[in-house]
């Protein structure tokens, strides 16, 4: 009797940044594509690939432990193969392949194009139960780290959920060299899609209910793709039939141009929201991450945006304890939270990665840990005041939110406003995907408690 062979099943768990969320989708479409079945716990899958961030060591740590915990499911599991893909596989290399997990696969960012294969080549006939595999584990593990310049993963489509919003990548890596950064070490280059092949991919996603889409790029809106730069492109992308709002992260402030304002300012679906990283507020400090802009040129900036888009809700990321900060220069960035008033902020403290430019400034300039959490416990401080400042401001206020998802809360739903806010009010599950207007109620500092004020609008007819 021929027994059919069963489908094999794979599970994507991933770390870090919308890039990485997005590459998860990437990996899980390149698998799927080949026959396997997407699952949603190791637990129930043959492959378990592990994608991850290396941004700072604490992303690193959470997922080694991971790593470890899914090794040891894999004791439980013979035949179960065990990858660890993203920035950390690429940073940390072969040493994955020799650390506590049995990973059987190491992938950078670039070598997704050849995982499926990368699989079949691992997995060797399963020996009889009971009997030892004769195959040495050294000749059953691989590690893909080439990284390659013209890797954009053009003609390959991520899997996504049925969801009306959709991440949607235009350039990988990076050629800006921040000193504390590790992007362009595991990302490499800059690497951009085509532009036709970016709106094509929105038709295709607004065809299939996708109402709300994010370019997503390391420095999104320095893309060019021949006479394409990123205003053209946004403009395109956001005139797209069935597409009701575009968002884009993250822009380098460098590069928000007159021309970029334009098209946010004139395009009803650009949201009013931008991501603006500042990382400090001190110019001496800005020189030595090599931001390539100063505080002033940075305000200009905001003010360029803010004269656009008066209403636009403006959120960064912070680095404290940046090698050589003294304490006045990070008053600056206090400063700066206080004078510009974002609306949301990501706030780190610095984190060595090896092989940066900033891990090679003198030891003896490295700020003691006690300062730095102490600088980082304030800052935090700085952002909630001002982010509850700002959203008690906007109590009153009826928004306009795409429903997203239940709250932990019984009979609450969460959606998010245009602006990027979220907003918790009253409703059924069947809201998912669906546009409507709450009224803002109050604020819990961070997020909002609303009401609905009509019904929904009802589904597109396709
Ligand atoms: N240490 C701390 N924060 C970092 N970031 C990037 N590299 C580091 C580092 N070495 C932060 C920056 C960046 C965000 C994604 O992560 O603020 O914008």
């Amino acid at each position: 009797m021929t027994q059919e062979r069963r489908t094999r099943r794979a599970y994507v768990e991933t770390y870090g940044c919308q890039m990485n969320i997005s590459d998860g989708e990437l990996m899980e479409g390149i698998l799927a594509d080949r026959g396997y079945e997407i699952v949603d716990t190791p637990e129930s899958a043959d492959v378990v690939l592990v994608n991850t961030c290396a941004i700072r060591e604490h992303a690193e740590q959470r997922v080694l432990g991971r790593v470890a915990q899914l090794g040891a499911l894999k004791k439980e599991r013979p035949g179960m193969l065990l990858g660890v893909t993203g920035c950390m596989a690429q940073r940390m290399g072969e040493s994955l392949l020799e650390g506590p997990g049995q990973v059987d696969l190491v992938m950078g960012p670039d070598g997704y194009r050849g995982l499926a294969q990368a699989l079949d080549g691992l997995r060797g006939p399963v020996p009889p139960a009971g009997e030892r595999s004769p195959v040495k584990r050294n000749s059953r593990q691989l590690a893909v780290l080439d990284l390659n310049l013209g890797e954009n993963y053009q003609g390959l489509e991520q899997r996504r959920s049925d969801g009306a919003s959709a991440w949607v990548p235009i350039q990988r890596g990076c050629d800006h060299r921040c000193t504390f950064c590790i992007v362009p070490y595991v990302r490499g280059g800059e690497k951009n899609r085509s532009a036709s092949e970016v709106v094509d991919e929105v038709r295709g996603l607004a065809e299939r209910g996708v109402s709300e889409v994010t370019l997503l790029g390391q420095t999104v809106n320095s893309y060019v793709w021949e006479e394409w730069a990123f205003p053209k492109l946004l403009r395109e992308v956001s005139r797209v039939d069935g597409i009701r709002r575009v968002r884009f992260t993250s822009p380098h402030p460098n590069d928000v141009t007159p021309e970029l304002v334009e098209v946010m300012a004139t395009e009803p679906t650009v949201c009013e929201q931008l991501h603006l990283p500042a990382q400090s507020g001190n110019n001496r400090t800005l020189k030595r991450m090599l931001r390539r802009y100063t505080v002033e040129s940075f305000m200009e900036k905001v003010e360029l945006v803010r004269g656009a888009v008066p209403d636009i809700a403006l959120s960064t990321d912070i680095i404290v304890a940046f090698p050589g900060e003294t304490h006045d220069e990070y008053l600056d960035t206090l400063d700066l939270m206080r004078t510009v008033r974002f609306d949301d902020a990501f706030t780190y403290k610095y984190s060595p990665r090896e092989g940066t430019p900033a891990t090679r400034m003198p030891a003896d300039q490295f700020v003691d840990p006690e300062v730095a959490q102490s600088r980082l416990a304030e800052l935090i401080e700085v952002r909630r005041e001002v982010q509850s400042d700002v959203n008690r401001s906007e109590v009153g206020r009826v928004e306009e939110v795409l429903v997203e998802k239940e709250a932990r809360r019984d009979g609450q739903m969460l959606g998010r406003t245009r602006r990027n806010k979220v907003v918790a009010f009253e409703g059924e599950h069947e809201l998912i995907g669906r546009y409507m207007h709450v009224s803002l109620d109050r604020t819990t500092g961070a997020t909002f408690v609303g009401t609905r004020v009509e019904s929904p609008e009802p589904e597109l007819v396709r």
